[in-house]
Protein backbone atom coordinates (compact mmCIF):
# COMPACT_ATOMS: atom_id res chain seq x y z
CA UNK A 1 0.00 0.00 0.00
CA UNK A 2 1.24 3.41 0.44
CA UNK A 3 0.48 7.00 -0.90
CA UNK A 4 2.54 10.09 0.53
CA UNK A 5 0.68 11.41 3.28
CA UNK A 6 0.31 15.06 2.54
CA UNK A 7 -0.21 17.89 5.10
CA UNK A 8 -4.37 18.59 5.51
CA UNK A 9 -5.26 20.83 2.35
CA UNK A 10 -8.30 23.09 1.95
CA UNK A 11 -9.55 22.73 -0.95
CA UNK A 12 -10.38 25.66 -1.84
CA UNK A 13 -7.68 27.59 -0.32
CA UNK A 14 -5.01 28.87 -3.24
CA UNK A 15 -1.71 27.76 -3.47
CA UNK A 16 -1.10 24.44 -1.29
CA UNK A 17 0.67 21.85 -3.65
CA UNK A 18 0.45 18.37 -2.06
CA UNK A 19 3.99 18.59 -0.29
CA UNK A 20 4.36 15.17 1.75
CA UNK A 21 4.09 15.31 5.12
CA UNK A 22 6.32 13.74 7.40
CA UNK A 23 6.39 12.92 10.95
CA UNK A 24 10.39 12.72 10.07
CA UNK A 25 10.39 16.45 10.03
CA UNK A 26 9.59 18.06 6.52
CA UNK A 27 8.10 21.55 8.97
CA UNK A 28 10.01 23.90 6.54
CA UNK A 29 8.90 22.89 3.70
CA UNK A 30 5.54 22.77 4.44
CA UNK A 31 5.45 26.38 6.28
CA UNK A 32 6.65 27.46 3.09
CA UNK A 33 3.94 26.36 1.22
CA UNK A 34 1.46 27.62 3.26
CA UNK A 35 2.85 30.91 2.97
CA UNK A 36 2.50 30.54 -0.66
CA UNK A 37 -0.79 32.63 -1.87
CA UNK A 38 -0.28 31.53 -5.49
CA UNK A 39 -3.11 32.07 -8.06
CA UNK A 40 -3.85 28.66 -8.68
CA UNK A 41 -7.05 27.90 -9.86
CA UNK A 42 -7.66 26.12 -12.88
CA UNK A 43 -11.02 24.55 -14.20
CA UNK A 44 -10.57 21.88 -16.49
CA UNK A 45 -13.06 20.44 -18.77
CA UNK A 46 -12.14 16.53 -20.16
CA UNK A 47 -13.60 14.77 -22.92
CA UNK A 48 -14.16 12.12 -21.19
CA UNK A 49 -17.43 13.72 -19.77
CA UNK A 50 -19.29 11.28 -17.12
CA UNK A 51 -18.32 7.94 -18.65
CA UNK A 52 -17.49 6.53 -15.11
CA UNK A 53 -21.24 7.22 -13.87
CA UNK A 54 -22.69 3.49 -13.03
CA UNK A 55 -26.40 2.75 -13.74
CA UNK A 56 -28.52 2.20 -10.98
CA UNK A 57 -30.21 3.83 -7.84
CA UNK A 58 -27.81 5.27 -5.32
CA UNK A 59 -28.64 4.39 -1.71
CA UNK A 60 -30.88 6.50 -0.30
CA UNK A 61 -32.66 6.10 3.29
CA UNK A 62 -36.64 7.09 3.40
CA UNK A 63 -37.17 9.87 5.84
CA UNK A 64 -37.80 9.03 9.11
CA UNK A 65 -39.60 12.59 10.32
CA UNK A 66 -40.85 15.46 8.36
CA UNK A 67 -38.41 18.06 8.33
CA UNK A 68 -37.92 20.94 5.53
CA UNK A 69 -35.91 19.78 2.39
CA UNK A 70 -32.28 20.70 1.91
CA UNK A 71 -33.30 22.81 -1.55
CA UNK A 72 -31.58 23.65 -3.69
CA UNK A 73 -27.15 23.58 -2.72
CA UNK A 74 -25.42 26.55 -4.52
CA UNK A 75 -22.58 26.62 -2.71
CA UNK A 76 -19.62 24.04 -1.57
CA UNK A 77 -16.77 24.15 0.53
CA UNK A 78 -15.22 21.49 0.98
CA UNK A 79 -11.88 19.99 3.26
CA UNK A 80 -9.35 17.38 2.54
CA UNK A 81 -7.27 15.26 5.07
CA UNK A 82 -4.56 12.50 3.80
CA UNK A 83 -2.78 11.31 0.85
CA UNK A 84 -2.54 12.74 -2.57
CA UNK A 85 -4.73 10.49 -4.28
CA UNK A 86 -7.40 11.72 -2.15
CA UNK A 87 -6.25 15.57 -3.29
CA UNK A 88 -6.93 14.68 -6.56
CA UNK A 89 -10.52 12.53 -5.59
CA UNK A 90 -11.68 16.12 -4.10
CA UNK A 91 -10.07 18.12 -7.24
CA UNK A 92 -12.61 15.68 -9.15
CA UNK A 93 -15.32 16.24 -6.84
CA UNK A 94 -15.30 19.52 -7.03
CA UNK A 95 -15.35 19.42 -10.87
CA UNK A 96 -18.78 17.31 -10.43
CA UNK A 97 -20.00 19.92 -7.87
CA UNK A 98 -19.63 22.77 -10.11
CA UNK A 99 -20.76 20.74 -13.63
CA UNK A 100 -24.02 20.69 -11.70
CA UNK A 101 -23.69 24.36 -11.59
CA UNK A 102 -22.45 25.04 -7.46
CA UNK A 103 -20.04 27.62 -6.82
CA UNK A 104 -17.04 26.89 -4.55
CA UNK A 105 -16.64 29.33 -1.59
CA UNK A 106 -13.35 30.34 0.42
CA UNK A 107 -14.87 29.00 3.91
CA UNK A 108 -17.52 26.67 5.74
CA UNK A 109 -19.74 29.54 6.89
CA UNK A 110 -20.38 30.58 3.45
CA UNK A 111 -21.29 27.13 2.17
CA UNK A 112 -25.17 24.84 1.86
CA UNK A 113 -22.93 22.17 1.32
CA UNK A 114 -19.54 21.30 3.42
CA UNK A 115 -17.59 18.11 2.69
CA UNK A 116 -15.04 16.21 4.73
CA UNK A 117 -12.54 14.45 1.98
CA UNK A 118 -11.29 11.74 5.05
CA UNK A 119 -8.22 9.72 6.12
CA UNK A 120 -8.47 6.29 7.82
CA UNK A 121 -4.74 5.42 7.52
CA UNK A 122 -4.01 5.83 11.21
CA UNK A 123 -6.25 6.43 14.01
CA UNK A 124 -5.36 9.96 14.32
CA UNK A 125 -5.99 10.96 10.91
CA UNK A 126 -9.33 9.37 11.44
CA UNK A 127 -10.15 11.11 14.50
CA UNK A 128 -9.70 14.35 12.92
CA UNK A 129 -13.19 15.01 10.96
CA UNK A 130 -14.95 14.40 14.26
CA UNK A 131 -13.30 17.36 15.50
CA UNK A 132 -14.51 19.32 12.37
CA UNK A 133 -18.00 18.24 12.99
CA UNK A 134 -17.50 19.29 16.38
CA UNK A 135 -18.32 22.89 14.68
CA UNK A 136 -21.85 22.03 13.37
CA UNK A 137 -23.88 20.39 16.14
CA UNK A 138 -27.38 19.26 15.11
CA UNK A 139 -29.66 22.24 14.75
CA UNK A 140 -27.47 24.95 15.57
CA UNK A 141 -27.92 27.90 13.55
CA UNK A 142 -25.67 28.86 10.70
CA UNK A 143 -24.83 25.23 10.10
CA UNK A 144 -24.97 24.56 6.43
CA UNK A 145 -27.96 22.56 5.12
CA UNK A 146 -25.96 19.62 4.22
CA UNK A 147 -22.93 18.03 6.09
CA UNK A 148 -21.04 15.10 3.86
CA UNK A 149 -18.08 12.92 5.04
CA UNK A 150 -16.44 11.57 1.73
CA UNK A 151 -13.32 9.57 1.69
CA UNK A 152 -11.69 6.30 4.02
CA UNK A 153 -13.53 7.22 6.86
CA UNK A 154 -16.88 7.47 5.61
CA UNK A 155 -16.28 3.31 4.32
CA UNK A 156 -15.36 2.48 7.09
CA UNK A 157 -17.96 3.89 9.52
CA UNK A 158 -20.62 3.64 6.68
CA UNK A 159 -24.16 3.79 8.21
CA UNK A 160 -22.69 4.89 11.59
CA UNK A 161 -21.44 7.57 10.79
CA UNK A 162 -24.75 9.16 11.19
CA UNK A 163 -25.29 7.60 14.95
CA UNK A 164 -21.78 9.29 15.53
CA UNK A 165 -22.43 12.52 14.02
CA UNK A 166 -26.27 13.01 13.41
CA UNK A 167 -25.64 16.67 11.56
CA UNK A 168 -24.39 14.56 8.90
CA UNK A 169 -26.90 14.09 5.90
CA UNK A 170 -24.26 11.98 3.32
CA UNK A 171 -22.05 9.74 3.45
CA UNK A 172 -19.74 8.32 0.48
CA UNK A 173 -16.82 6.55 0.08
CA UNK A 174 -14.15 7.03 -2.79
CA UNK A 175 -15.55 3.91 -4.72
CA UNK A 176 -19.25 5.14 -5.28
CA UNK A 177 -17.98 8.77 -5.93
CA UNK A 178 -20.14 8.66 -9.88
CA UNK A 179 -23.00 8.21 -8.06
CA UNK A 180 -22.18 12.06 -5.87
CA UNK A 181 -23.90 14.12 -7.96
CA UNK A 182 -27.42 11.70 -7.91
CA UNK A 183 -27.10 11.50 -4.08
CA UNK A 184 -27.56 15.53 -3.53
CA UNK A 185 -30.16 15.44 -6.35
CA UNK A 186 -31.96 13.06 -3.86
CA UNK A 187 -30.82 15.40 -0.78
CA UNK A 188 -31.93 18.47 -2.34
CA UNK A 189 -35.95 16.55 -2.92
CA UNK A 190 -36.35 15.38 0.54
CA UNK A 191 -34.18 12.46 1.56
CA UNK A 192 -32.66 12.74 4.87
CA UNK A 193 -29.51 10.96 4.72
CA UNK A 194 -27.73 9.16 1.69
CA UNK A 195 -25.35 6.35 1.29
CA UNK A 196 -22.66 5.79 -1.34
CA UNK A 197 -20.87 2.89 0.13
CA UNK A 198 -20.83 0.07 -2.44
CA UNK A 199 -17.31 -1.32 -2.91
CA UNK A 200 -18.09 -3.60 -6.08
CA UNK A 201 -17.10 -1.45 -8.76
CA UNK A 202 -14.69 -2.54 -11.86
CA UNK A 203 -14.70 1.62 -12.72
CA UNK A 204 -12.29 4.47 -12.30
CA UNK A 205 -14.10 7.78 -11.16
CA UNK A 206 -14.24 9.47 -14.69
CA UNK A 207 -15.54 12.95 -14.84
CA UNK A 208 -16.78 15.81 -17.21
CA UNK A 209 -14.65 18.42 -15.12
CA UNK A 210 -11.89 19.00 -12.45
CA UNK A 211 -10.97 21.17 -10.93
CA UNK A 212 -7.46 20.97 -10.11
CA UNK A 213 -5.71 23.58 -7.32
CA UNK A 214 -2.20 23.06 -8.32
CA UNK A 215 -1.03 24.84 -10.65
CA UNK A 216 1.84 23.63 -11.75
CA UNK A 217 1.45 19.49 -10.96
CA UNK A 218 -1.70 17.78 -12.70
CA UNK A 219 -2.68 15.11 -10.54
CA UNK A 220 -3.94 11.99 -12.99
CA UNK A 221 -5.00 9.04 -11.67
CA UNK A 222 -4.54 5.62 -13.32
CA UNK A 223 -5.36 2.74 -10.90
CA UNK A 224 -7.66 2.91 -8.16
CA UNK A 225 -7.86 0.61 -4.89
CA UNK A 226 -5.79 -1.98 -4.17
CA UNK A 227 -5.67 -5.55 -3.97
CA UNK A 228 -2.76 -5.93 -1.46
CA UNK A 229 -3.68 -7.45 2.13
CA UNK A 230 -0.83 -5.78 3.86
CA UNK A 231 -1.58 -7.11 7.32
CA UNK A 232 -2.04 -3.56 8.91
CA UNK A 233 -3.38 -1.62 5.99
CA UNK A 234 -7.13 -0.11 5.80
CA UNK A 235 -6.74 0.84 2.30
CA UNK A 236 -8.13 -2.37 0.43
CA UNK A 237 -11.46 -2.11 2.71
CA UNK A 238 -11.80 1.51 2.22
CA UNK A 239 -11.01 2.20 -1.45
CA UNK A 240 -12.49 -0.97 -3.03
CA UNK A 241 -10.70 -3.56 -5.50
CA UNK A 242 -7.84 -2.71 -8.00
CA UNK A 243 -8.84 -1.14 -10.84
CA UNK A 244 -6.89 0.19 -14.16
CA UNK A 245 -7.68 2.71 -15.88
CA UNK A 246 -7.05 2.19 -20.19
CA UNK A 247 -3.65 3.33 -21.36
CA UNK A 248 -5.40 5.37 -24.05
CA UNK A 249 -7.86 7.66 -21.42
CA UNK A 250 -4.26 8.36 -19.36
CA UNK A 251 -2.50 10.03 -22.80
CA UNK A 252 -5.72 12.09 -23.81
CA UNK A 253 -5.81 12.90 -20.52
CA UNK A 254 -2.55 14.17 -20.29
CA UNK A 255 -2.23 16.09 -23.72
CA UNK A 256 -5.71 17.76 -22.70
CA UNK A 257 -3.38 18.82 -19.31
CA UNK A 258 -0.73 20.11 -21.53
CA UNK A 259 -3.29 22.27 -23.59
CA UNK A 260 -4.15 23.44 -20.37
CA UNK A 261 -0.41 24.66 -19.40
CA UNK A 262 0.74 22.10 -17.40
CA UNK A 263 3.83 20.91 -18.17
CA UNK A 264 4.66 18.62 -14.80
CA UNK A 265 2.24 15.56 -14.45
CA UNK A 266 2.11 12.92 -11.30
CA UNK A 267 0.62 9.69 -12.46
CA UNK A 268 -1.03 8.23 -9.43
CA UNK A 269 -2.48 5.08 -7.88
CA UNK A 270 -2.34 3.34 -4.47
CA UNK A 271 -0.25 1.19 -6.03
CA UNK A 272 0.81 2.85 -9.19
CA UNK A 273 2.84 -0.09 -10.66
CA UNK A 274 0.36 -2.67 -10.25
CA UNK A 275 -0.94 -0.50 -13.10
CA UNK A 276 -2.13 -2.56 -16.31
CA UNK A 277 -3.40 -1.89 -19.42
CA UNK A 278 -7.05 -3.22 -19.70
CA UNK A 279 -7.25 -1.85 -23.44
CA UNK A 280 -6.12 -4.18 -26.14
CA UNK A 281 -2.57 -1.75 -26.46
CA UNK A 282 -1.79 -3.66 -23.68
CA UNK A 283 1.20 -1.36 -22.69
CA UNK A 284 3.33 -2.33 -19.41
CA UNK A 285 3.39 0.36 -16.80
CA UNK A 286 7.17 1.00 -17.97
CA UNK A 287 5.78 1.44 -21.10
CA UNK A 288 3.03 4.00 -20.29
CA UNK A 289 5.67 6.15 -18.50
CA UNK A 290 7.61 6.57 -21.47
CA UNK A 291 4.57 7.17 -23.71
CA UNK A 292 3.59 10.05 -20.68
CA UNK A 293 6.70 11.37 -21.25
CA UNK A 294 6.57 11.47 -24.83
CA UNK A 295 3.75 13.59 -25.02
CA UNK A 296 4.83 17.15 -26.59
CA UNK A 297 4.91 19.79 -24.27
CA UNK A 298 5.28 17.97 -21.01
CA UNK A 299 8.37 18.11 -19.02
CA UNK A 300 8.36 16.27 -16.12
CA UNK A 301 6.13 13.07 -15.24
CA UNK A 302 6.72 11.63 -11.72
CA UNK A 303 4.89 8.79 -10.54
CA UNK A 304 3.92 8.09 -6.50
CA UNK A 305 3.33 5.06 -4.98
CA UNK A 306 5.31 2.35 -6.09
CA UNK A 307 5.25 -0.77 -4.10
CA UNK A 308 8.48 -3.33 -4.52
CA UNK A 309 7.09 -5.97 -5.20
CA UNK A 310 6.11 -4.77 -8.67
CA UNK A 311 9.16 -2.21 -8.97
CA UNK A 312 10.88 -4.06 -11.99
CA UNK A 313 14.06 -2.76 -14.03
CA UNK A 314 12.30 -1.74 -16.82
CA UNK A 315 11.07 0.90 -15.23
CA UNK A 316 14.54 2.08 -14.31
CA UNK A 317 15.26 1.59 -17.99
CA UNK A 318 12.52 4.08 -18.81
CA UNK A 319 13.73 6.58 -16.12
CA UNK A 320 17.23 6.19 -18.52
CA UNK A 321 15.64 6.39 -22.07
CA UNK A 322 13.28 9.47 -20.72
CA UNK A 323 14.69 12.73 -19.03
CA UNK A 324 11.01 13.72 -19.14
CA UNK A 325 10.90 11.33 -16.07
CA UNK A 326 11.88 12.42 -13.00
CA UNK A 327 14.78 11.33 -11.26
CA UNK A 328 12.54 10.11 -7.91
CA UNK A 329 10.94 7.48 -6.85
CA UNK A 330 8.77 6.50 -3.70
CA UNK A 331 9.67 3.31 -2.69
CA UNK A 332 7.83 2.29 0.72
CA UNK A 333 10.01 -0.04 2.90
CA UNK A 334 8.09 -0.60 5.87
CA UNK A 335 10.45 -2.51 7.71
CA UNK A 336 14.06 -3.87 7.18
CA UNK A 337 13.03 -7.16 8.96
CA UNK A 338 12.14 -9.73 6.94
CA UNK A 339 10.41 -11.52 10.04
CA UNK A 340 8.58 -8.26 10.27
CA UNK A 341 7.82 -7.85 6.05
CA UNK A 342 6.66 -11.52 6.49
CA UNK A 343 4.08 -10.59 8.97
CA UNK A 344 2.91 -7.61 7.29
CA UNK A 345 2.36 -9.45 4.66
CA UNK A 346 4.26 -7.41 2.05
CA UNK A 347 5.45 -10.15 -0.36
CA UNK A 348 9.54 -9.36 -0.06
CA UNK A 349 12.40 -10.21 1.67
CA UNK A 350 14.75 -7.82 2.85
CA UNK A 351 17.19 -8.76 0.37
CA UNK A 352 14.82 -8.51 -2.60
CA UNK A 353 14.20 -5.30 -1.61
CA UNK A 354 17.86 -4.32 -1.46
CA UNK A 355 18.16 -5.60 -4.99
CA UNK A 356 15.04 -3.27 -5.83
CA UNK A 357 17.65 -0.44 -4.72
CA UNK A 358 21.03 -1.69 -6.20
CA UNK A 359 18.75 -1.72 -9.69
CA UNK A 360 17.72 1.89 -9.06
CA UNK A 361 21.29 3.08 -7.83
CA UNK A 362 22.98 2.11 -10.94
CA UNK A 363 20.35 4.05 -13.36
CA UNK A 364 22.50 6.78 -15.27
CA UNK A 365 20.91 9.49 -13.48
CA UNK A 366 21.76 9.21 -9.68
CA UNK A 367 18.16 8.70 -8.33
CA UNK A 368 16.49 10.56 -5.57
CA UNK A 369 15.51 8.02 -3.15
CA UNK A 370 12.19 8.24 -0.46
CA UNK A 371 10.48 6.11 1.12
CA UNK A 372 8.00 4.71 4.30
CA UNK A 373 8.22 2.94 7.51
CA UNK A 374 6.30 2.08 10.39
CA UNK A 375 7.77 1.31 14.00
CA UNK A 376 6.58 -0.73 16.73
CA UNK A 377 4.41 -3.05 14.64
CA UNK A 378 3.08 -5.85 16.52
CA UNK A 379 5.89 -8.38 17.82
CA UNK A 380 8.56 -5.87 16.18
CA UNK A 381 11.84 -7.09 18.65
CA UNK A 382 14.82 -4.66 19.52
CA UNK A 383 16.66 -7.17 16.54
CA UNK A 384 14.24 -6.24 14.06
CA UNK A 385 14.10 -2.77 14.82
CA UNK A 386 17.71 -2.31 14.40
CA UNK A 387 17.36 -4.26 10.90
CA UNK A 388 15.27 -1.23 9.89
CA UNK A 389 17.91 0.95 10.59
CA UNK A 390 20.91 -0.55 9.29
CA UNK A 391 18.71 -0.80 5.93
CA UNK A 392 18.31 2.78 6.64
CA UNK A 393 21.95 3.53 6.97
CA UNK A 394 22.95 1.37 4.07
CA UNK A 395 20.19 2.74 1.57
CA UNK A 396 21.20 6.56 2.34
CA UNK A 397 17.27 7.77 1.82
CA UNK A 398 17.03 11.60 1.15
CA UNK A 399 13.16 11.26 2.76
CA UNK A 400 11.96 8.93 5.42
CA UNK A 401 8.21 9.31 6.32
CA UNK A 402 7.95 7.57 8.87
CA UNK A 403 4.79 6.39 11.42
CA UNK A 404 4.31 4.45 15.05
CA UNK A 405 1.62 1.51 14.37
CA UNK A 406 -1.70 2.24 15.12
CA UNK A 407 -4.18 -0.79 14.83
CA UNK A 408 -6.79 -0.47 12.18
CA UNK A 409 -10.08 -1.49 12.04
CA UNK A 410 -10.96 -5.16 10.21
CA UNK A 411 -6.86 -5.33 9.04
CA UNK A 412 -5.45 -8.68 9.68
CA UNK A 413 -3.18 -7.61 12.48
CA UNK A 414 -5.92 -5.48 14.15
CA UNK A 415 -6.45 -7.76 17.06
CA UNK A 416 -2.55 -9.01 17.24
CA UNK A 417 -1.95 -10.32 20.75
CA UNK A 418 1.21 -8.80 20.60
CA UNK A 419 0.81 -4.78 20.95
CA UNK A 420 3.72 -2.81 21.97
CA UNK A 421 3.35 0.15 24.47
CA UNK A 422 3.17 3.23 23.12
CA UNK A 423 6.15 4.86 24.67
CA UNK A 424 8.36 2.14 22.94
CA UNK A 425 7.11 2.92 19.82
CA UNK A 426 7.98 6.60 20.32
CA UNK A 427 11.03 5.47 21.66
CA UNK A 428 11.98 4.16 18.15
CA UNK A 429 10.14 7.04 15.82
CA UNK A 430 12.75 9.03 17.53
CA UNK A 431 15.68 7.29 16.94
CA UNK A 432 14.70 6.75 13.63
CA UNK A 433 14.31 10.09 12.89
CA UNK A 434 17.21 11.34 14.37
CA UNK A 435 19.58 9.12 11.92
CA UNK A 436 17.27 10.10 9.44
CA UNK A 437 18.32 13.52 10.17
CA UNK A 438 21.62 13.06 10.44
CA UNK A 439 21.73 11.14 6.84
CA UNK A 440 19.51 14.09 5.56
CA UNK A 441 21.92 16.86 6.91
CA UNK A 442 25.56 14.95 5.02
CA UNK A 443 22.99 14.04 1.86
CA UNK A 444 22.19 17.76 1.46
CA UNK A 445 25.53 18.75 2.47
CA UNK A 446 26.78 17.05 -0.64
CA UNK A 447 25.14 19.09 -3.04
CA UNK A 448 26.55 22.15 -1.89
CA UNK A 449 27.49 23.89 -5.61
CA UNK A 450 25.86 21.59 -7.91
CA UNK A 451 23.14 23.38 -10.15
CA UNK A 452 19.51 22.22 -10.37
CA UNK A 453 16.78 23.16 -12.73
CA UNK A 454 13.71 23.81 -10.66
CA UNK A 455 10.31 24.60 -11.65
CA UNK A 456 9.22 27.69 -9.11
CA UNK A 457 6.06 27.17 -7.43
CA UNK A 458 5.52 30.07 -4.96
CA UNK A 459 6.91 33.53 -4.40
CA UNK A 460 7.18 34.45 -0.53
CA UNK A 461 6.86 38.68 -0.34
CA UNK A 462 7.95 38.89 3.00
CA UNK A 463 11.38 37.33 2.38
CA UNK A 464 11.69 37.61 -1.45
CA UNK A 465 12.19 34.55 -1.49
CA UNK A 466 11.17 32.14 -4.44
CA UNK A 467 10.61 28.39 -3.96
CA UNK A 468 11.42 25.87 -6.76
CA UNK A 469 11.41 22.10 -7.09
CA UNK A 470 14.11 20.29 -8.51
CA UNK A 471 13.52 16.65 -10.58
CA UNK A 472 14.33 15.15 -7.23
CA UNK A 473 11.31 16.36 -5.51
CA UNK A 474 13.96 18.70 -3.42
CA UNK A 475 12.45 22.22 -2.64
CA UNK A 476 15.07 24.59 -2.76
CA UNK A 477 14.68 28.38 -1.67
CA UNK A 478 16.76 31.20 -3.53
CA UNK A 479 16.03 35.43 -3.75
CA UNK A 480 13.74 35.81 -7.07
CA UNK A 481 10.75 37.64 -7.74
CA UNK A 482 6.82 37.30 -8.16
CA UNK A 483 7.87 36.92 -11.71
CA UNK A 484 9.66 33.70 -11.45
CA UNK A 485 6.86 31.66 -10.66
CA UNK A 486 5.92 29.38 -13.24
CA UNK A 487 9.04 29.35 -14.74
CA UNK A 488 11.78 27.08 -15.04
CA UNK A 489 15.05 27.98 -13.65
CA UNK A 490 18.66 26.99 -12.85
CA UNK A 491 19.50 27.58 -9.35
CA UNK A 492 22.76 26.64 -7.61
CA UNK A 493 22.64 25.65 -3.89
CA UNK A 494 24.51 27.99 -1.16
CA UNK A 495 23.61 26.21 1.70
CA UNK A 496 21.86 23.08 3.02
CA UNK A 497 19.59 22.22 6.19
CA UNK A 498 18.42 19.00 6.64
CA UNK A 499 14.78 19.62 5.17
CA UNK A 500 15.62 22.53 2.65
CA UNK A 501 18.33 23.70 0.56
CA UNK A 502 18.97 27.41 0.01
CA UNK A 503 20.71 28.62 -3.62
CA UNK A 504 21.03 31.40 -6.14
CA UNK A 505 20.07 32.12 -10.03
CA UNK A 506 22.61 30.43 -11.88
CA UNK A 507 21.01 31.64 -15.32
CA UNK A 508 18.60 33.23 -17.15
CA UNK A 509 15.08 31.19 -17.17
CA UNK A 510 12.80 30.98 -19.26
CA UNK A 511 8.45 31.25 -19.05
CA UNK A 512 6.67 28.05 -18.90
N1 LIG B 1 -0.13 2.34 11.08
C1 LIG B 1 0.91 3.17 10.82
N2 LIG B 1 1.27 3.53 9.60
C2 LIG B 1 0.57 3.03 8.56
N3 LIG B 1 0.71 3.18 7.24
C3 LIG B 1 -0.26 2.47 6.63
N4 LIG B 1 -1.02 1.84 7.53
C4 LIG B 1 -0.52 2.17 8.74
C5 LIG B 1 -0.87 1.82 10.07
N5 LIG B 1 -1.87 0.99 10.33
C6 LIG B 1 1.80 3.96 6.63
C7 LIG B 1 2.63 3.10 5.69
C8 LIG B 1 2.19 3.59 4.35
C9 LIG B 1 1.91 5.04 4.63
C10 LIG B 1 1.09 5.76 3.63
O1 LIG B 1 1.25 5.01 5.86
O2 LIG B 1 3.99 3.39 5.90
O3 LIG B 1 3.14 3.39 3.34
Amino acid sequence: MGSELIQIIVANQPGLPGAPHSSSGAAGETANFAAWGLVNERITTNGACGAGSRPGPANAEQPSETVATAGTLKTFYIETFGCQMNVHDSEKVQGVLMARGMTPVENHQDADLVLYNTCSIREKAARKVFSRLGVFRKGRSGAPKVIGVLGCVAQQEGERFFERAPQVSLVCGSASYSKLAELLDQLETGKQRVTGLALDTEECFETGMTRRDNPFRAYLTIIEGCDQRCSFCVVPMTRGPERSRPSDKILAEARRLVDQGYTEIQLLGQIVNAWHDPSPARLSFAELLSRVAEVPGIRRVRFTTSHPRYFTSDIVQAIDANPNLCDQIHLPLQSGSTTVLARMLRGYTREEYLEKIHCIRKARRAISLSTDIIVGFCGETGEDFEQTLSLIKEVGYDQVFSFKYSPRPNTLAEGSRDPMAEEEKGRRLTELQELQRQIQVRRNQALLGETFEVLVEGYQARSGQAVGRSTTNRVINFPGSPEDVGRYLTVKVTSAGPNSLVGARAEKGSRV
